[in-house]
This record gives C-alpha cells, sequence and structure tokens, in this order.
C-alpha cells in the first residue's frame, strides 16, 4: 500500500476554544500536529499574560497523551512596550483582527492608524513577534480581502522589519502580494484549496464549508494552489479549523468556521498526490513555517497510508468538513 510520511507537521492556525469543546477537540490536533499557533479570539479574547499562560495550561492539559507544543498568541490591541517585553517569551505571534470581521473579534482593531500602531508595532519588530492578520475590510463579502491589500502594504512599508503573516489567503490578489514584500508570508487553508463558492452556497447551503473568509473563485483557488503545491517559501499550512457545536452551524444565523483538524493531513495527501507534488508537502506543511517563525519542534512521524478512510458524522458535538464522506489517505500511524 503506499505510504507518506510527514515529519513534524505543523499548523500555523488553530482555534481550540475553551471548556468542554477545548478538551474534546485539542487531542485531534495534538495527535497527528507537532505544534499548532493557536488562536486568542476567545469569548474574552486573550489580552493578558496571566490569561495567555493559563489558557496554554488548559491546552496542554486536554491533550496529556501527545507531544503537541501550542504556539500561543495574544489578541492584538495598541500595547506598550515594556508589556511586551514581559510576555515576549511566552508567545509566538500576535493576532490582529478587524473589529467585527468574524468569531469574537468586536474588541478588534477599529482604525489603521499607523501613528497610533507605531509603539506597538516598533516594538514587536525589535523583539521580533510576528504580526499574524485577518485581512479583510467590512465590505463586500467578496472583495473584502482584495481590498485589505492596501493595508498590508501600509504595514509592510512602515514596518519593514515587522513579519506580517497574511493569514488564511483566499484570493488571487494575495497570491500576488506575497512577493511584493519582503516581509510579508502567508498561511493557506486545507478547505481553500478545495471549495470555491459554489460548494458553498451554488447548490443547497452548506454550512459546514462557510467560514470567513467564504471560499472565492475558480481562479483564486487556482492561484492559491500554484503557490501552495509548488510549497512557495513564504506560504506555510495553516487550517484556521474552527470547530462551532453543531447546532451553531446547523441554523439560522450559521456560524462561521469549518471544522478540519482531523481530516487536514489525509485531504493535503490527497490533493498533493493528485497534482503528483506529494514531495512538497513537507515543505508545506512544516519546514516553511519552522523556518519562518525559527521554530523547532520536537520529533515526530506520522505515516500516511494510501486507503480509504471515511470521515466520522461528528466528533462531539461538532460536524467535520466531508462528514461521512470517504477520503483517499488515512493516518497509519504516529510516532
Ligand atoms: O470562519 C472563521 N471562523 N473565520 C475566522 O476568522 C474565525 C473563525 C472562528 O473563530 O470561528
Ligand atoms: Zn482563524
Amino acid at each position: 500500500m503506499k505510504k507518506h510520511i510527514l515529519l513534524m507537521p505543523l499548523d500555523m492556525h488553530l482555534h481550540l476554544r475553551d471548556g468542554v469543546m477545548l478538551e474534546n477537540i485539542a487531542p485531534l490536533t495534538a495527535y497527528s500536529f507537532s505544534g499548532a499557533v493557536i488562536m486568542p479570539n476567545l469569548i474574552s479574547p486573550i489580552t493578558t499574560k496571566e490569561d495567555l499562560v493559563a489558557y496554554k495550561e488548559r491546552i496542554v492539559a486536554a491533550a496529556p497523551n501527545d507531544y503537541f507544543e501550542p504556539y500561543m498568541t495574544l489578541f492584538y490591541q495598541n500595547y506598550d512596550k515594556n508589556f511586551l517585553v514581559d510576555v515576549a517569551e511566552e508567545i509566538t505571534a500576535i493576532k490582529l483582527y478587524p473589529a467585527g470581521i468574524t468569531t469574537n473579534s468586536d474588541d478588534g482593531v477599529s482604525s489603521f492608524d499607523i501613528k497610533e500602531m507605531r509603539p506597538t508595532l516598533e516594538a514587536m519588530s525589535q523583539l521580533g513577534i510576528p504580526l499574524c492578520i485577518h485581512g479583510e475590510t467590512d465590505g463586500f463579502v467578496m472583495d473584502r480581502e482584495a481590498e485589505f491589500m492596501p493595508i498590508y502594504e501600509l504595514l509592510a512599508k512602515n514596518f519593514p522589519d515587522l513579519k506580517i503573516i497574511m493569514e488564511h489567503i483566499t484570493t488571487k490578489a494575495a497570491v500576488d502580494m506575497l512577493d511584493k514584500y519582503d516581509n510579508l508570508y502567508a498561511t493557506i487553508t486545507v478547505h481553500h484549496l478545495l471549495l470555491t463558492l459554489d460548494d458553498v452556497v451554488g447548490g443547497m447551503m452548506q454550512p459546514h464549508l462557510f467560514c470567513k473568509p467564504i471560499a472565492k473563485r475558480p481562479e483564486d483557488l487556482d492561484a492559491l494552489l500554484s503557490i501552495a503545491l509548488e510549497a512557495h517559501p513564504k506560504v506555510m499550512f495553516g487550517s484556521d479549523s474552527a470547530p462551532h457545536p453543531c447546532n451553531k452551524k446547523e441554523s439560522c444565523g450559521c456560524a462561521a468556521g469549518v471544522f478540519t483538524a482531523p481530516i487536514a493531513l489525509q485531504l493535503l495527501c490527497e490533493i498533493f498526490e493528485q497534482f503528483d507534488k506529494l514531495d512538497n508537502l513537507q515543505t508545506f506543511v512544516s519546514d516553511n513555517a519552522q523556518g519562518i517563525y525559527g521554530i523547532c519542534p520536537e520529533f515526530k512521524e506520522v505515516v500516511l497510508e494510501k486507503r480509504p478512510f471515511v470521515v466520522p458524522d461528528a466528533y462531539s458535538n461538532v460536524v467535520p468538513m466531508y462528514a461521512g464522506e470517504t477520503l483517499s489517505w488515512a493516518i497509519e500511524s504516529v510516532d
């Protein structure tokens, strides 16, 4: 049977939530990934060192059976330098949300005023703390990411020593932006390597494929595939796996988020094999992230096998992408 080995897979954008959801969900990623960048958009966003350290402890406690490093992030606010110096050791990045743009982002940034942001962003540059950004405006939903490009440019130009990660990019506009500035990087999800808007709302509406940013047009999908499959050195895998209880998805007013954590590596194998690029998957799913973030995860070997794997209907009360469907790769073992 055909096998494919991945070493130290990393998920550079992951939502784990808190409480019972965290306990149910964290082990699914901890099993097959060496580490993940943990999003701070809890109901009360993570903005203090105490909350961050305590949340990290809860994550580690939720996945006691596996080696797994939670790379913690703070929720962006205009922090002062002393605070950042104090917290720098505990964090891998700071995540910026425009206010109100997605789940639990009401306390995000409401104006991109460079003067106001400068002290924080200069301190982050000096301390080597990357800035991860949910890059969407509040414009027309299909244009939100493309409309955000001038803000990426403004930040990239003003803070050339700041590593800026364009999170979960979905458009050709973002792909084209990547090489314009040395300090811009990007994460790409697995669902955005598979879906266009047609898959979400072109037929019967698919709540479990609804997320922010929404999947875009075929030409956007092609642009994302082209840089992911070549494992462009400035892109990393970040699942943006975002669990919501089933009743919040299959409801009037569907929460945004696609839950992919337990099927991400299998799907990536499927995609990369389909385009005859399996040899590049290691770089996309770990090596680039190690270089960009300067992280060194402990050894973990994941063996995937080409055999049918039926995606469970649910993991506790969370429905995964492709529930009940059969994938062509399965995880055989993890050491
Ligand atoms: O679809 C999404 N879900 N996009 C985000 O940016 C946030 C996430 C969540 O936290 O549910
Ligand atoms: Zn996210």
